[in-house]
């Protein structure tokens, strides 16, 4: 099985590279399962059931979430029915939505897990003793289980690696917006990646309007972030490769699509 994850989708700019890319992307590399994540796809800020369908639509099996996801109010009349759909696993029982998944495909299942970490980010239960649970509840269906660990701080997204390698096929970090030049497969098989990076705009500052980034850092006054709609654009993702009898990773592959990165069929 081969995946695709693109990583963090912000607003619309995003949301069209995905459209635009998608086709090609799958053309290119025969993809079995395509992952997103969806956690900044509304303007930034969370995702609504109309672009959760979009992605759905276009092809993507399943989407991932993180801190953002519950910006947008009406997460909450939707979460609980959107099937495909994970948000981070480690929130405090009883919050809606799910943290595990499953997706088809040729007679195969993918497990896919979110989790988030708690360094520089709000206080949550312990990503690493949630994650042995899950993939508890995951082996009894399949070999082939996929962590998106949204988190900050690189140790601790290296730590969750290193405790999930030959457990998992994957863990492929988000959040950070930045892609890291990391990517490997850990001694006992698992695919790994401290961040996958960001589909968005370019020419902006982690998705975000530079001009008014820049004008937090130097004035200290409250400003409202807005998502650059007009400049350049860029998506990230990663490929990785499964050995469908053990689960392990074979080979994992970073994807940079932008004005010095160009695509090339
Ligand atoms: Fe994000
Ligand atoms: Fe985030």
């Amino acid at each position: 099985m081969r995946i695709l994850f693109i990583g963090d989708i912000v607003g619309s700019p995003g949301r069209d590279m995905v459209q635009q890319f998608l086709p090609n992307l799958r053309q290119k590399f025969q993809q079995h399962v395509t992952i997103v994540n969806g956690e900044n796809a509304a303007s930034g800020k969370g995702i609504t059931e109309k672009i959760y369908k979009q992605f759905l639509e276009l092809g993507v099996q399943a989407v991932t979430m993180g801190n953002h996801t519950w910006d947008k109010k009406e997460i909450f009349d939707f979460i609980d029915e959107a099937k495909f759909m994970v948000r981070p696993a480690n929130f405090p029982e009883g919050t809606p939505g799910k943290g595990l998944t499953f997706v088809k495909s040729n007679g195969l299942e993918l497990a896919i897990i979110n989790l988030q970490g708690r360094t520089f980010l709000p206080p949550l239960d312990d990503p690493f003793r949630v994650a042995d649970h899950l993939i508890d509840e995951a082996k009894k269906r399949t070999n082939l289980i996929f962590v998106d660990f949204h988190a900050e701080a690189t140790s601790e997204k290296q730590a969750m690696g290193w405790y999930l390698d030959g457990r998992v096929t994957a863990v492929v970090g988000t959040h950070t917006h930045t892609q890291t030049a990391d990517e490997r497969i850990l001694p006992k098989g698992t695919a790994y990646i401290t961040d996958v990076g960001m589909t968005g705009p370019y020419d902006s500052i982690l998705g975000t309007d530079k001009e008014a980034v820049l004008k937090k850092f130097m004035s200290s006054l409250p400003v409202r972030f807005e998502v650059d709609k007009q400049g350049r654009t860029q998506l990230n993702a990663v490929l990785i490769d499964i050995d469908n009898n053990s689960g392990t990773a074979k080979r994992i592959q970073r994807l940079i699509i932008n004005d010095d990165h160009p695509f090339h069929a």
